[in-house]
């Protein structure tokens, strides 16, 4: 091949090269999803702080569609309490096609079913708000956890108190007899938030040398009714001691500060909650709640869908969201008081 031959040879082989690059280019682009399926499903649609959650979910995907263009389907169902109708909500969302799965798990000890599924049509689930045990976790890398850490929002919530408290004793300790009498509500027993929450926020009025004692206490798994119950049977039983009301969330101290109302008579009982629900922050403007934990939902809810979408559009999840051990985000937190509400 003479000189001339040789040059229009290796010109020929650069734009195949060229040509080839492109055409790769080109089916990347075309691979790259203007549109993409999720399946969301919630433990009890009735649930404030989970629905607040739901919300905000919505309005992150609607924004993410109206910035980029990109259709997002996304499909959001009631469990209704009942591990079985999730369990078969995930069958239906995997027979329509979705890219990925939101799971707010009824019972965070049977996920391996929802897993199973999941696992046999590779379509990665994040679970959320209801913490699957860490061997289920564990069992596939496309798994993935968004909650808050519950000891974080209790030592939260102990410290809300002790502060007040170093402040000014008799804003606990009512009748200033040198103890502050309280009772406790707790949330559902198989949630991981209820023990922890329950344990630390106790633990942080000791450490913080708060002199406390419990009237007594009891489940009311996070809802306001339930709570409200049992707060009407405590002050009757109890009608001079109780000065506290520790609840592991907004809404059972809601029902409690119904229960107070219902009753009429003019009482200076303190409460705190966690989840700064919209009806909490209401509560905590009119001065009927002391103090709460807002869980960063804005971060909470987005994050949800930054990993889902980046699981159903094949992009590293890593790239995008920063994880614990690979697979865990835990939202931010801080404690809101009525000073806080003060525009
Ligand atoms: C907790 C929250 C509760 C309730 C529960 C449901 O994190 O504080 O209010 O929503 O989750 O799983």
């Amino acid at each position: 091949m003479g000189k001339m031959g040789r040059y229009r040879w290796l010109c020929l082989t650069g734009a195949c090269c060229l040509l080839f690059l492109t055409a790769c280019d080109g089916e990347k682009e075309q691979e790259k999803k203007d549109s993409i399926r999720l399946g969301v499903s919630i433990y009890r649609w009735e649930d404030a702080f989970v629905g607040t959650l739901r919300t905000e979910l919505e309005t992150q995907v609607k924004e993410y569609e109206q910035r980029t263009g990109v259709k997002v389907v996304l499909d959001i169902v009631d469990a209704k309490e009942n591990q079985s109708v999730q369990n078969s909500q995930v069958e239906r969302f995997i027979s329509l096609g979705c890219d990925a799965l939101c799971i707010n798990i009824v019972d965070r000890s049977a996920a391996s079913n929802i897993i199973d599924r999941a696992m046999d049509a590779d379509v990665p689930v994040v679970f959320f708000n209801r913490e699957p045990v860490e061997e289920d976790m564990n069992r596939w890398d496309k798994l993935y956890y968004v909650g808050a850490d519950a000891k974080e929002s209790a030592v939260i919530q102990g410290t809300i108190l002790a502060d007040a408290y170093e402040e000014d004793q008799r804003s606990l300790d009512l009748n200033g007899d040198g103890v502050v009498k309280y009772v406790l509500l707790e949330g559902e027993t198989s949630h991981q938030d209820s023990l922890i929450r329950t344990e630390w926020s106790i633990q942080t009025l000791k450490d913080r040398g708060v002199p406390i004692e419990k009237v007594t206490g009891g489940i009311a798994n996070w809802d306001r009714s339930q709570a409200s119950a049992l707060m009407e049977q405590w002050l009757a039983e109890y009608p001079d001691e109780i000065e506290l009301v520790i609840s592991n969330n907004d809404e059972m101290a809601l029902g409690a500060i119904d229960a107070i109302e219902r009753e009429g008579v003019v009482r200076d009982i303190k409460l705190v909650g966690i989840d700064a629900t919209p009806a909490a922050l209401e509560a905590l403007r009119d001065g009927s709640l002391m103090g709460t934990v807002n869980q960063d939902l804005q971060a909470y809810a987005g994050t949800i869908f930054e990993i889902a979408r980046c699981l159903a559009m094949d992009e590293p999840v890593e790239d995008h969201v920063e994880l614990e051990d690979g697979k865990y985000y835990r939202s931010a937190q801080v404690g809101v008081t009525a000073d806080d509400m003060i525009d």
